[in-house]
């Protein structure tokens, strides 16, 4: 039998589009799993998740076959076994994004899901067997932390691709230095969201909802940090408000639900630490009335005001429905207040002004900014962080850099 690796790129495509029509297909049957397995709306597993995950898989289908005009006078090469990490926020899509760029390339691929969420990760190794891939070729293996080190140190796999917390992140760079493995990084962030005077308020309300309160804010993008000029503070801070009064937390299956369960005890846990130290620090808590359910991990939309950048809410992520708001009078000091943080992920700018989009986005050390709009998705864009948030591209014709090796066409 061909090698994975050894087969013509227009084969290995049609495996590819075989698992995006898959997914397609079997949309609705994930989507429940997906918000079974982690918690999340299934109004985002249907039009979020499942979507995504598809496009990911056939949007690398189509650069298997063009590998080399994907870099031009460069000669690509696959690195081997990837060894894949993926978190729990957007199990699917995480290894969706993870497993079609490192297969378009002509990679295998081991990957490891997270302790919590496994179960849309084990329903894609059923689509992959239907859709026939040779045996090998992709490898699931559920597990925890342990076993996410024993994949990283295993001196068959050529490349790590790790998506998770900074603090894991610090300990597989640790665990590869001195071998010849290649890795990517992608880590935490503490996303400024940053509206101006002159924004379209209604539509920055809405905007910054998205940012913070899409998957419980599960997200590691998230627009944790509202930046708001001054003129606008107070009634941009009173249509949010309103707007928290309109959430419904609960059920994760119901189609009316907008914000899910918490992924786990331990993020419940962290959520309420983090939120505790805001109040006793000094800044004061708004949450709109909500009931919560009985049973399960719940928390309701929370806002934060007379938040500090000294603050630990305006520091460290949060991972949870928890926004900070903080004010700013010019754009420098926007900028300067945006970018004092060790992350690098994301940023939002609410405006008007096509130059002052331009300006802002020119100054923001993230790797993904966001204009007039949040929390977008597709896979032709990359995505990656700056600093602290980690390094390497997914997504685009740069997703797929870091599965080749590259030598100059002799
Ligand atoms: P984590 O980084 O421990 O878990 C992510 C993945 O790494 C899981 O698959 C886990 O099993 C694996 N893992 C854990 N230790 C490992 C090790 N030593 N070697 C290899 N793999 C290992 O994240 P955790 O503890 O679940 O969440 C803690 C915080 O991390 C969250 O509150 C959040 O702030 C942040 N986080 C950020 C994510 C992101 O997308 N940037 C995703 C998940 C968590
Ligand atoms: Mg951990």
């Amino acid at each position: 039998m061909t090698a994975w690796r050894d087969l013509p790129g227009s084969e290995r495509a049609k495996y590819l589009y075989r698992i995006a029509r898959a997914l397609q297909e079997r949309a609705r049957e994930f989507a429940v799993l997906e918000s079974m397995n982690g918690g999340k709306p299934i109004k985002e597993s249907r039009d979020v998740d499942l979507p995504l995950a598809a496009a990911h898989f056939f949007y690398y289908a189509g650069w298997a076959d063009k590998l080399e005009y994907a870099f031009p006078a460069m000669t690509p090469t696959p690195l081997g076994v990837a060894g894949q990490v993926i978190p729990w926020n957007f199990p699917l899509l995480m290894a969706a994004w993870k497993l079609a760029p490192a297969l378009a390339a002509g990679n295998t691929a081991v990957l490891k899901p997270a302790e919590t969420t496994p179960l849309t990760a084990l329903l894609l190794g059923e689509v992959i067997q239907q859709a026939d891939l040779p045996p090998g070729v992709v490898n699931i293996l559920t597990g925890a932390g342990a076993t996410g080190a024993s994949l990283v140190g295993h001196p068959d796999v050529d490349k790590v691709a790790f998506t998770g917390s900074t603090e894991v992140g610090k300990q597989i760079r640790r665990a590869v230095a001195g071998t010849s493995k290649h890795l990517t990084l992608e880590l935490g962030g503490k996303a400024a969201n940053i509206v101006f005077e002159d924004a379209p308020v209604d539509q920055a309300v809405e905007g910054v909802v998205n940012g913070i309160f899409f998957n419980q804010g599960h997200v590691c993008c998230a627009g944790s940090r509202l930046l708001v000029q001054e003129p606008v503070f107070e009634e941009l801070l009173e249509k949010l408000k309103v707007r928290l009064g309109t959430l419904r937390v609960g059920d994760p299956l119901d189609k009316n639900t907008d914000i899910g369960a918490i992924n786990s005890r331990a993020q419940l846990e962290k959520i309420g630490e983090l939120v505790a130290r805001g109040v006793e620090e000094g800044a004061i808590m708004y949450q709109p009335p909500c009931d919560l359910p009985d049973r399960g991990f719940w928390f309701a939309p929370t806002l934060f005001t007379g938040v500090s950048q000294s603050h630990r809410i305006a520091r460290e992520e949060i991972f949870g429905p928890v926004l900070s708001i903080l004010t700013f009078r010019t754009p420098e000091e926007a900028v300067e207040k945006a970018n004092n943080t060790p992350y690098g992920l994301s940023a939002g700018i609410w405006t008007e002004k096509g130059s002052r989009i331009l300006w802002m986005a020119e100054r923001m050390r993230a790797g993904v900014v966001w204009a007039n709009t949040f929390n977008r998705f597709d896979p032709s864009s990359p995505f990656g962080g700056y600093k602290e948030s980690g390094f390497g591209r997914e997504g685009g014709r740069h997703g797929l850099e870091p599965y080749v090796r590259l030598e100059p066409v002799s």
